[in-house]
C-alpha cells in the first residue's frame, strides 16, 4: 500500500496560485474577500454554491449599538454578561465599536433592512438590554449575503471557485525539527472537479463556519460539518473553548419537516412558550421569562420535556395580527405553512437544537492563528468575543468586523512574501489522525455519521455528565480505531467521506474539552458539577492535535 503521506503529492509546480486564499462564502469569507481585494489578488473557494452558508439562513438580525437610547458600553456589558465571565473584553470592545461602521457600510452598499422613520427598525432579542437588532424581516442573512455577493462578483481581483472542497492546509510542519518551531501555511489541498489539487497562497483565511451538523438536531444547513475546525486542528492550530456549543431553544419539531430555526425574534416580539399541558413555564426558571439567556431557555425547555414526558414544547405567537406576522416573519410563516402549520392560529412545536460554536481556532484580534500566514474569522475562529455563551445576533456582527480585519491583515502579510513558495511536499494531515475510504473498505459512511451524531446528542449536548462524556469518548475512539487501518484518503475523492472524518475530529475536540471543564458555565452544563466556579474555572481550555486539553488563563 502506498504511504498515505506521499500519495498526496499530485503535482510539482512553482509559483503562487493567488495572494490571498479564502475558504468559505459566508459573511466572514465574503467580507474578508472584499477587504483583501483592496490590496491583493484573492481566490475565494466554497464547498457548494456561493450562496450556501449558515449566514444565508440567519433570521433574527445583526446586533449593533446604533439606536438612540443605546451605547457601546451597554452592548459590551450585555455581551459579557451573556458570555458568563469568559469574554475577551478587548475583542468584544473591538467588535461592538467597529461593528457600527461595518453595519453602516452594509446599509450604504444597499442592504434593504427594515426601516422606521430615519432609523433602522431595531428589534429585541434575549439578554439584550436595548432594542438593537437590525434586520430584514426574518431573512437578514439572505439580505446580507446578497449584498456582499453582488460586491464580490463586481470585484475583478476576486476569483471565485464554487464546488471546491478544502481538505487540508499545506504547511511546512514536516520540515521542522522541533514542535516549538513556527509553522507556516502555504495554501490548501482541495477537491475541485473531482480532482485533488493544491492551491498555493501567500496567505490563507479559514472562514468555513460552524459544525451544527455533528448533532442530529440542529438549525444548521448541510455544509456545517466542521471542516475548518478539523483541518486547522490536524495542521497544528490551537483550538480553544471547544466545549461551548450553543443550543438554540426553538428549532421546528414537525413530522416530515427538515431542520429549521424559529427565530428568537418571535419571542422578542412577545411569543410565549407553553408545555404540552398548555402551561407557560419560563417565569418559573428566570426573571426574564422567554427572554432569558439562550442556555437557560434551552435547559428549561429540556426540563419541561422531561417533566411532561413529551418530545417538544410549543411557541405561541397567535396574539399578533396576521398582517404583523406576515410582514415580520414571512419566511417562518411560509415554511411552516408548507408543512401544514398556520402560525397565525396554530402553536409551533419546537425543541432545542445545536446552533453555534463559541469556540474554535484561537486567534488574536488581528485574526492571526498560531500558524504563520494562516488567518481565521467568523464562526470557525475564536477571538473570545462570545465567551461561554453568545448573545443573540452578535455572530453576524463578528463576521463583518473580524472578516474585514482578516482580509486586511492577510493582504498585508501576502505583500511581504517572496516571489515563489518553497518546494514543499504536499502532505495530507488526514493521515495523522485516521484515514478512511469508501472505495475499498466496507464502511457505511452514513452509519458512521449517525453514530457520531447519536452519541453527541446523548452525552455532549445541553446537559452533560462525566460518565456520559467518557462513554462518548470511548465510542469516538472506537470509531477512530476501526478506521485506522483503512486505506489512505488519497484513494477517495468523496466529499462525504472527508466530512465524516472532520465530524469525528470535532466530536473528539468537543468531548475532550467538555470532560476537562468540571463546572457549569454558559452553554456548558455538567449535572455532576452544576455550579459555576470562578476561582478555579475563569480560565479557558486549549486543545491541540498532539496534546491533551490544557487549562490556560483568560
Ligand atoms: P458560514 O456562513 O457558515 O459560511 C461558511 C462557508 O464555508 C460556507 O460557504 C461553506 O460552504 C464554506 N465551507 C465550509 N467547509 C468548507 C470546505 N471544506 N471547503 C470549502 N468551503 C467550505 N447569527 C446572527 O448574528 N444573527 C442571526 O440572526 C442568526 N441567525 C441564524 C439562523 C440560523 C438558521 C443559523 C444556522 C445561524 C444563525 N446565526 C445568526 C449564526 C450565524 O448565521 C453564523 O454564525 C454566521 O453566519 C457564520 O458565518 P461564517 O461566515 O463564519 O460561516
Ligand atoms: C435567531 O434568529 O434566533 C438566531 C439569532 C442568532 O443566532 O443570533
Amino acid at each position: 500500500m502506498e504511504n498515505p503521506k506521499t500519495a498526496m503529492n499530485p503535482e510539482v509546480r512553482s509559483g503562487w496560485d493567488t495572494d490571498v486564499l479564502i475558504i468559505g462564502s459566508g459573511a466572514a469569507g465574503l467580507r474578508a474577500a472584499l477587504a483583501a481585494s483592496e490590496h491583493a489578488n484573492v481566490t475565494l473557494i466554497t464547498k457548494t454554491t456561493l450562496t450556501e452558508s449558515n449566514t444565508h439562513y440567519a433570521q433574527g438580525g445583526i446586533a449593533v449599538a446604533m439606536n438612540l437610547d443605546d451605547t457601546i458600553a451597554l452592548h459590551i456589558k450585555d455581551t459579557c454578561v451573556a458570555g458568563a465571565g469568559l469574554c475577551d473584553v478587548v475583542a468584544v470592545e473591538m467588535m461592538v465599536s467597529e461593528g457600527i461602521p461595518r453595519v453602516a457600510e452594509l446599509l450604504d452598499w444597499g442592504a434593504n433592512f427594515d426601516w422606521e422613520g430615519t432609523l433602522p427598525r431595531f428589534t429585541q432579542e434575549a439578554a439584550h438590554s436595548r432594542r438593537r437588532i437590525v434586520h430584514k424581516g426574518d431573512a437578514t442573512g439572505r439580505e446580507t449575503t446578497d449584498v456582499l455577493i453582488q460586491r464580490v462578483r463586481n470585484t475583478e481581483r476576486i476569483h471565485v471557485l464554487q464546488n471546491a472542497f478544502a481538505i487540508d492546509l499545506i504547511t511546512d510542519a514536516a520540515l521542522k525539527e522541533s514542535s516549538q518551531e513556527l509553522i507556516t501555511c502555504y495554501g490548501i489541498i482541495a477537491i475541485v472537479e473531482e480532482q485533488i489539487v493544491s492551491i498555493r497562497a501567500k496567505a490563507t483565511i479559514l472562514a468555513t463556519g460552524g459544525l451544527g451538523r455533528v448533532y442530529p438536531c440542529t438549525s444548521n444547513p448541510q455544509i456545517a460539518t466542521g471542516d475548518g475546525f478539523a483541518a486547522a486542528w490536524r495542521a497544528g492550530c490551537e483550538m480553544i473553548d471547544m466545549e461551548f456549543v450553543q443550543f438554540h431553544p426553538t428549532t421546528l419539531f414537525l413530522d416530515g419537516a427538515p431542520n429549521f430555526l424559529i427565530s428568537e425574534a418571535v419571542r422578542g416580539e412577545g411569543g410565549t412558550l407553553l408545555n404540552i399541558r398548555g402551561e407557560r413555564f419560563m417565569e418559573k426558571y428566570h426573571e426574564k421569562g422567554e427572554l432569558a439567556p439562550r442556555d437557560i431557555v434551552s435547559r428549561s425547555i429540556q426540563n419541561e420535556m422531561h417533566l411532561t414526558q413529551f418530545p417538544c414544547v410549543y411557541l405561541d405567537i397567535t396574539h399578533k395580527t396576521t398582517d404583523f406576522i406576515q410582514e415580520r416573519f414571512p419566511t417562518i410563516s411560509a415554511t411552516t405553512k408548507h408543512y401544514g402549520l398556520d402560525i397565525n392560529v396554530d402553536l409551533i412545536p419546537v425543541r432545542p437544537g445545536a446552533h453555534f460554536m463559541m469556540g474554535g481556532i484561537r486567534t488574536n484580534t488581528d485574526t492571526q492563528t498560531n500558524i504563520d500566514g494562516l488567518y481565521a474569522c467568523g464562526e470557525v475562529a475564536c477571538t473570545g468575543v462570545h465567551g461561554a455563551n453568545r448573545l443573540a445576533s452578535n455572530s453576524l456582527l463578528e463576521c463583518l468586523v473580524y472578516g474585514a480585519r482578516a482580509g486586511r491583515n492577510a493582504a498585508n502579510f501576502a505583500s511581504t512574501q517572496p516571489a515563489g513558495p518553497p518546494d514543499l511536499p504536499i502532505l495530507s494531515n488526514v493521515g495523522a489522525s485516521a484515514t478512511l475510504s469508501t472505495e475499498t473498505a466496507e464502511i457505511d459512511i452514513e452509519e458512521i455519521k449517525s453514530a457520531i451524531r447519536e452519541t453527541l446528542w446523548e452525552n455532549v449536548s445541553i446537559e452533560r455528565t462525566g460518565e456520559g462524556l467518557q462513554n462518548t469518548l470511548a465510542v469516538l475512539q472506537g470509531i477512530t480505531e476501526s478506521l485506522g487501518d483503512m486505506v489512505t484518503c488519497s484513494e477517495t475523492k468523496d466529499v462525504s467521506t472527508f466530512e465524516t472524518l472532520n465530524m469525528l475530529n470535532v466530536a473528539l475536540m468537543i468531548t475532550q474539552s467538555a470532560l476537562a471543564r468540571t463546572e457549569s458555565r454558559g452553554a456548558h452544563y455538567r449535572f455532576d458539577f452544576p455550579t459555576r466556579d470562578d476561582l478555579k474555572w475563569q480560565r479557558r481550555i486549549l486543545i491541540t492535535r498532539d496534546n491533551p486539553p490544557e487549562i490556560v488563563p483568560l
